[in-house]
């Protein structure tokens, strides 16, 4: 099978394409024919090592332990372990395959039992690539760490990226008030996905209302509870995608499932690259700036 992968750490142009054994599926595992991937932030930075910790994981001097990126994919399964009960030859899945990465390839075996869900209707399967790791670190922080609740007030710094928009849409969705935090030119984007109130970080009069919310989450790990300390309750957490890691938990996965299927949630989609340019799309999601997700398609395009 095609692949993509890097033999060395660096820019985006170590990225190889390659040929690689179709993975051999165990008793409970299930094959899936790669449809698009996503191409987040924890790509670049693994390419990069960046940070330097990133070598402790997977190689000091070059990458060992992972060679294939890409974090998430949508798909076709096409071949069943012989104990897999949850999926059939033929249907359509999105998954993470966590920091097991590999998606960057024409087919991934996965665990029937780990992060992979059947893609809900009325989601395009090249969208679906891009939800799993942004929804579930959304649910993670504001529901499983956070516990908002119905009419708690929410501030999400950060709202226009691939965690933001998930956030915005998943805090009003079980109706708490959410105000968002994003450059002016994404404020239209983030008042269309449900937003109450959007504050612009680059406003010259930017101003915080004291003492007004009950969460804070930066979906962007570039604020800190000091800046924001005033506009906190005495109570109120605050919780950033800089400090600690979103555990993968299926339940998250499958409520995502239920909110895409009645469309309380939708997921923004940035730029769609064919894989053979995914040079092009690390140059673009590296600099930071992408809306929501950034999709490479995969079956058909290396
Ligand atoms: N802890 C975890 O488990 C976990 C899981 C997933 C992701 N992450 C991390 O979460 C972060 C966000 O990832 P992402 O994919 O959602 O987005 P991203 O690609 O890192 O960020 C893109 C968005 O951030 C906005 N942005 C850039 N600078 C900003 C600033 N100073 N203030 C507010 N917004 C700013 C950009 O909007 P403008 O262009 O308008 O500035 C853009 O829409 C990454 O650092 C990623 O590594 C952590």
């Amino acid at each position: 099978m095609k692949v993509i992968e890097y033999n060395e750490y660096g820019p985006a142009h170590v990225l190889k394409q390659s040929q690689k054994e179709v993975p051999l599926i165990g008793n409970s595992d299930i094959l899936i024919r790669v449809h698009a991937s996503s191409v987040s932030a924890a790509d670049w930075r693994m390419r990069k090592a960046d940070p330097f910790l990133a070598r402790l994981f997977n190689g000091i001097l070059k990458p060992r332990k992972v060679n294939i990126l890409g974090f998430e994919l949508s798909g076709v399964v096409v071949q069943l372990g012989k104990a897999v009960t949850r999926f059939k030859i033929g249907d359509e899945v999105m998954a993470t395959t966590g920091f097991k990465f590999g998606t960057y390839a024409e087919y991934v075996a996965i665990n029937e039992n780990s992060m992979v869900v059947k893609k809900p209707e009325g989601i395009q399967l090249s969208d679906a690539a891009g939800v799993p790791v942004g929804a579930n670190t959304a649910v993670h922080f504001l529901l499983n760490k956070g516990k908002l609740t119905r009419n708690q007030k929410v501030l999400i710094y950060g709202a226009s990226g691939s965690v933001g928009t998930y956030a915005v849409q998943i805090a009003k969705s079980i109706g708490a008030e959410v105000t968002g935090i994003c450059s002016k030119h994404n404020s239209e984007l983030v008042t269309s996905i449900g937003a109450d109130r959007v504050l612009n970080y680059d406003d010259p009069n930017f101003k915080l209302p004291d003492n007004y919310f009950d969460l804070v989450f930066d979906a962007v790990g570039k604020t800190s509870k000091y800046k924001v300390s005033q506009s906190m309750k005495s109570k109120a957490k605050f919780l950033s995608v800089r400090k600690g890691t979103a555990t993968m938990n299926r339940k998250n996965l499958e409520m995502i499932q239920t909110l895409l299927e009645n469309k309380s949630l939708k997921p923004v989609i940035d730029k769609i690259f064919p894989i053979r340019e995914v040079i092009c799309a690390h140059k673009y999601v590296e600099q930071q700036h992408k809306k929501g997700n950034v999709i490479l398609l995969v079956d058909g395009h290396f």
